[in-house]
């Protein structure tokens, strides 16, 4: 029996043994949060994103907290997000006492612009919009941000799939008011757990810096200098750790030949299934751009298996596989969410994610694309 085929390798994204010596360093020097690794991850993950700040967080959950909050999101608000994501999105609305709106999804499960143009033309209490760059491939942006700016609706992008993603050569997360990127143990780039929001606006950088050390005056740096601080807001603990921070300065360097070798991975992919029947691949024309987190097909009805019985054989064969997402409206705490979610329920029954990781062996993704054929 071979061995099993995972959906995620983080062997393949923690790669060299640098990183062990430069955790080494971090231990060594006897700082271990916010302080120089942190600051350096921080402007070179902002500048590689078309940035001018970066907040380095513990979570990408933690990120869209605290731009929502600097945003000014509160009791009551009502806050568009797409209904096939990841519960995060939607929870941290929730979090912040404010109401989720869900939009409908493109065939290709990003958020639909001509949906949300309706649900926005429909009310007039949304306050922020959360396009979510599903699976790592841009979402029409302009679109999005020329509808957002017509309701005047602030737009807080999640990028957890995206990093190094672009749409024309400008990178995601650099679009909207805050990008949101997630440093998680199966992200194109990982830190085990972490999360930056990156923004222009010098303000919502300050609040959310802020909001990250509960609401503190001064930075750890700082009181070491003299003590005195004040808390003037509420905050909360959103620290990233310095062993953390170093790890992402290391990963950041190797994400573009990382997102590269992923992209080589989806055109082997997106080559074997022209010629499966029944089996589809939406992402976009332009692949360059997309960075491929995660490699989703969808199963369609002259395919010989449905969707969950393509799960059974794969794992059958020792090939893991998974479904990306249940759209919000399914979740028990979701339930009669307010808005149209028929596309992304649809889309929902068909999809299938298989195994996506740089440097993936010719031999492995040779194995899982026979598993894919009748
Ligand atoms: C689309 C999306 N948004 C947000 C998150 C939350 O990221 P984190 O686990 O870093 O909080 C995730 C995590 O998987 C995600 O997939």
């Amino acid at each position: 029996m071979t061995d099993q085929i995972p959906l995620y390798d983080v062997n393949k994204v923690i790669t060299g043994d640098e990183v062990v010596d430069d955790i080494r360093s971090v231990i060594d020097s006897g700082w271990l949060t916010l302080g120089q690794q942190t600051e350096t991850f921080e402007s070179k993950f902002a500048s590689a994103h078309g940035a001018e700040h970066g907040i380095a967080v513990n979570s990408c959950t933690s990120a869209l907290y605290a731009a929502l909050r600097a945003l000014g999101v509160g009791d009551g608000d009502r806050v568009v997000v797409p209904a096939m994501t990841f519960s995060a999105t939607a929870n941290v609305v929730r979090l912040l006492g404010g109401d989720v709106v869900l939009c409908d999804v493109k065939d290709n499960g990003n958020m639909d612009p001509v949906a949300l143009k309706s649900v926005l033309d429909e009310r007039d209490d949304v306050t922020t919009v959360i396009p979510v760059h599903l699976y790592g491939l841009p979402c029409d942006m302009y679109e999005i941000l020329s509808i957002a700016d017509e309701h005047d609706v602030d737009v807080v992008e999640d990028c957890a799939h995206a990093p190094g993603a672009t749409l024309d050569g400008q990178p995601v997360g650099s679009f909207g008011d805050v990008g949101c990127f997630s440093f998680y143990a199966t992200k194109n780039m990982t830190t085990g757990e972490g999360g930056m929001a990156i923004t222009s606006d010098d303000e919502l950088a300050a609040k959310i810096f802020k909001l990250r050390n509960h609401h503190q005056t001064k930075t750890p740096e700082e009181k070491e200098e003299n003590w005195g601080y004040d808390v003037d807001g509420l905050g909360f603990n959103f620290r990233m750790s310095e062993i953390s921070a170093a790890m992402g300065v290391n990963q950041l360097q190797k994400l573009p030949a990382m997102n590269e070798s992923r992209r080589e991975v989806a055109e082997e992919y997106i080559e074997a299934i022209e010629d499966i029947d029944g089996l589809t691949w939406r992402g976009g024309d332009d692949r360059k751009e997309h960075v491929f987190h995660l490699f989703v097909v969808q199963i369609q009805d002259e395919y010989h298996l449905t969707r969950n019985e393509l799960y059974d054989h794969l794992a059958n064969q020792n090939i893991l596989s998974g479904v990306h997402y249940p759209p919000i409206s399914r979740l028990g705490y979701y339930e009669g969410v307010a808005g149209d979610v028929s596309n992304a329920e649809a889309l929902f029954e068909r999809i299938l994610s298989i195994p996506m990781f740089p440097d993936m062996a010719a031999d492995t993704q040779n194995e899982i694309i026979e598993a894919l054929r009748p």
